[in-house]
């Protein structure tokens, strides 16, 4: 594999582009050569058995209790709102407990979360508490568009003199303090960087099909569906591509309109150079209704972790998902390259789908001291460490030495595709569009795969859901 320093790779990376996220920052930074760059430089993920660190559920060890605690007085009640409640998502939030608890022990953790995850009820509750005036503390968000809603709502305090009080100035890329930045104050701390347009692929099912199990890259969305057609040809019993719920197919969507329109045109539906009535968005979905027709049937009444563990048990070969699907895979015990195999989805090989989890202290937190403490536990080194490599994503931080912490060959490749890729940001995770927007787009696509809307009415929903 290419060594890179895996301390700067986040720098490098995110100074290519973040505009495609929104924020402050007005520099158009994404150009083709950083593509056709990338595209050069890229390696295929690599799947060898050695790529699962299966020791990642282990606690961290963390600093004795008290130590290094940086609001001082913190106790009592901390309110937080996560959709990190079940399964492997609440392993990584357990690794931050964990320091929190270490940190500050005079803090009690309250978890105000939604078990419906994010596309249930999960943001939806939380509207409500915000608009009730019963906000959490602190709450999950993605950085970018979705962030801007809560600015504009007034509902997020300005943490910049956090970024002072616990050294962080230095500590993220600077195009991600851009995207959380408004008029010169920054309205939260990101906790980790993730990965949207990874092909997960159980090593089984393809050896039933006749596949390739070494390597699961496909380079076009039509190569993709070549290998969903033989795979429902030679193994009728299993399913070609998993899937959950409405929130799931709107992830599969946008990895289909990366693939298709490429970097620039994807950026460009979000700065209005792309036109989203335009002939090759009506390709992609068409493409989109092609890959549809090959999911599980179940898939409107499942959250991502059911049709991800039909890739651990070998009853699909296929699913597409963010990179937070390694935790659950390790908690089932399949190992990378012997089990599974993952690469970048279908045709987007050198592109990078890019989310955030981020954090702010709410206006009217109950609690701000044990808010402002929850700011230093996920911005912390110690946190970062112990949280991502649980959770699959990469530290947010620039300073953390990925190799020397022991991530996985998984998180360094992504790191490494961070570091050299064109990045583009996620629609379903919030870097993309606004909350309204992502919602008219849900509901787009709900109607679309439930057969309530056909190609060209799906399209005109979502020209006016970005209108
Ligand atoms: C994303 C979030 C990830 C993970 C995922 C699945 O929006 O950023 O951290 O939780 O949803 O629930």
């Amino acid at each position: 594999m290419r060594r890179i320093s895996f301390l700067t790779a986040g720098m490098a990376a995110i100074a290519l582009t973040l505009s495609g996220c929104g924020g402050s920052g007005d520099e158009k930074t994404t150009d083709s050569s950083a593509a056709t760059e990338a595209s050069e430089t890229t390696e295929a993920p690599e799947t060898t058995p050695a790529d699962t660190d299966t020791e990642t559920t282990e606690p961290e060890e963390t600093e004795p209790a008290g130590t290094g605690a940086l609001v001082e007085g913190a106790s009592g009640e901390l309110d937080i709102f996560t959709w990190w409640t079940a399964g492997s998502e609440a392993l990584g939030l357990e690794q931050l407990i964990l320091v929190l608890e270490a940190k500050y022990p005079d803090i009690e953790f309250v978890n105000g979360g939604n078990a419906a995850g994010q596309g249930g009820s999960g943001k939806e509750v939380l509207a409500t508490r915000m608009n009730a005036g019963d906000p959490p503390d602190t709450f999950q968000a993605h950085a970018g568009k979705e962030m801007q809603d809560y600015i504009d709502a007034d509902q997020l305090t300005d943490v910049g003199y956090l970024y002072d009080q616990f050294g962080l100035r230095d500590a993220f890329p600077e195009d991600l303090v851009a995207m959380l930045t408004q008029d010169g104050k920054i309205y939260s701390i990101p906790s980790n960087v993730h990965r949207a347009n990874v092909l997960w692929a159980s090593v089984p099912a393809l050896e039933a099909a006749g596949l390739s199990t070494t390597d699961a890259y496909y380079a076009s969305i039509d190569d993709f569906i070549a290998a969903l057609e033989q795979v429902k040809t030679n193994a009728p019993d299993i399913t070609p591509l998993s899937i959950g719920t409405t929130w799931c197919q709107v992830h599969l969507l946008e990895t289909v309109l990366i693939a298709e329109l490429g970097a620039d045109g994807y950026n460009g539906l979000f700065d209005g150079t792309t036109d989203w009535a335009g002939a090759d968005v009506t390709a992609a979905l068409e493409k989109f209704a092609t890959l549809m027709s090959y999911t599980n049937e179940d898939r409107d009444s499942v959250e991502w972790e059911p049709p991800i563990q039909m890739i651990e048990e070998g009853t699909a070969a296929f699913n597409i998902m963010g990179d937070w699907a390694p935790a659950s895979f390790d908690a089932y015990g399949s190992v990378a390259g012997a089990d599974y195999l993952y690469a970048p989805s279908p045709g987007t090989q050198g592109i990078f789908d890019f989310l955030a989890d981020a954090y702010g202290v709410t206006n009217g937190a109950p609690h701000p001291k044990a808010a402002e403490a929850w700011i230093d536990v996920i911005s912390s080194k110690e946190g970062q460490i112990g949280f991502n490599k649980v959770k699959g994503s990469i530290p947010a931080r620039v300073d953390i030495d990925l190799e020397a912490e022991g991530f996985s060959a998984y998180q360094l490749s992504a790191a490494e595709d961070f570091a050299s890729n064109a990045i583009v940001g996620s629609i379903q995770h919030g870097c993309a569009v606004t909350i309204k927007q992502g919602n008219a787009i849900n509901e787009a696509v709900s109607k679309f795969n439930t057969g309530a809307t056909d190609l060209a009415g799906f399209q005109a929903e979502l020209v006016t859901a970005m209108s």
